[in-house]
């Protein structure tokens, strides 16, 4: 079982999008992927039109829990909402604060790939999920601020003395398009700083990739033969590799 948190502490990169379809597309290889909606925004509800009660909140709470099959192999654990705002809070009082999602997810077997979704912050939940996932994806856009902020997310997760084990499996260049010079000089610079962390992939601004959600379809099922879905669908087999 693979454990993959997407998060860069910097909002709007395309997390959300890179781990639906990301997700999508290993589950439509045939792998069984559980996508966990780990920010309370709970944008994973909101792109599949489905509750976000029954999710991570109530996992971690010890309520019942509701995983919602989305796709063949394709499964939501929702946030629970709000409610894992007042969740993260209580975490954050506990002397193992780090180790609550570890623990929670100690029953979860059935699966090939856990994917997270992380908020673009570093909160207790946040450490949660990095301290028991063994990689990180870090998508970026391509803009100054939020190079920098992979720069200090990359630091931050190295500096985190968790007692996971998780690397940066790769930086995932988001928002590409090169017909704008700042694409090409952030493109640059990132390459020149994180050298092969970068990963070939590369995902651009996309029409298709931004219509998807209002219909709660992936890439793949809104438009498959767009660019954006070919881009999701190098990024698939580069993770299938990487991972
Ligand atoms: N390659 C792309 N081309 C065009 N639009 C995109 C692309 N990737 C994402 N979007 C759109 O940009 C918006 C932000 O994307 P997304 O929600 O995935 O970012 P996020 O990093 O998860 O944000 P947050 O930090 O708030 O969780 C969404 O409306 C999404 O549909
Ligand atoms: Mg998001």
């Amino acid at each position: 079982m693979k454990k993959l948190s997407i998060f860069v502490a910097k909002g709007g990169t395309g997390k959300t999008t890179t781990a639906v379809n990301l997700g999508a597309g290993l589950a439509e290889r045939g792998k069984r992927v559980v996508l966990v909606d780990a920010d309370p925004q709970g944008c994973i509800s909101s792109y599949f039109n489905i509750e976000p009660t029954g999710g991570l909140a109530e996992l971690l709470l010890g309520e019942q829990i509701k995983l919602v099959r989305l796709r063949n192999n394709f499964v939501v654990m929702t946030s629970g909402g709000t409610r894992l705002w007042d969740v993260s809070g209580k975490l954050s009082q506990l002397s193992d604060r780090y180790r609550q999602v570890g623990k929670a997810f100690v029953r979860l077997r059935d699966c090939d790939y856990i994917i997270f979704d992380c908020a673009p912050s570093f909160d207790v939940l946040t450490y949660n999920v990095l301290n028991y996932a063994d990689n990180v994806l870090i998508p970026i856009s391509m803009d100054y601020l939020s190079a920098l902020s992979a720069v200090d997310t990359v630091n931050a997760i190295r500096n985190f003395k968790g007692s996971g084990n998780c690397s940066v499996l790769g930086i995932l260049p988001t928002f590409y398009d090169k017909r704008t010079r700042m694409s090409r000089i952030i493109l640059r610079m990132i390459k020149d700083h994180f050298g092969k962390l970068v990963t070939e992939t590369i995902i651009r601004t996309n029409t298709q990739i931004n219509e998807a959600p209002s219909s709660g379809s992936t890439i793949f099922e809104h438009a498959p033969y767009s660019y954006g879905a070919a881009d999701y669908l190098n990024l698939v087999d580069e993770m299938e590799t990487r991972l």
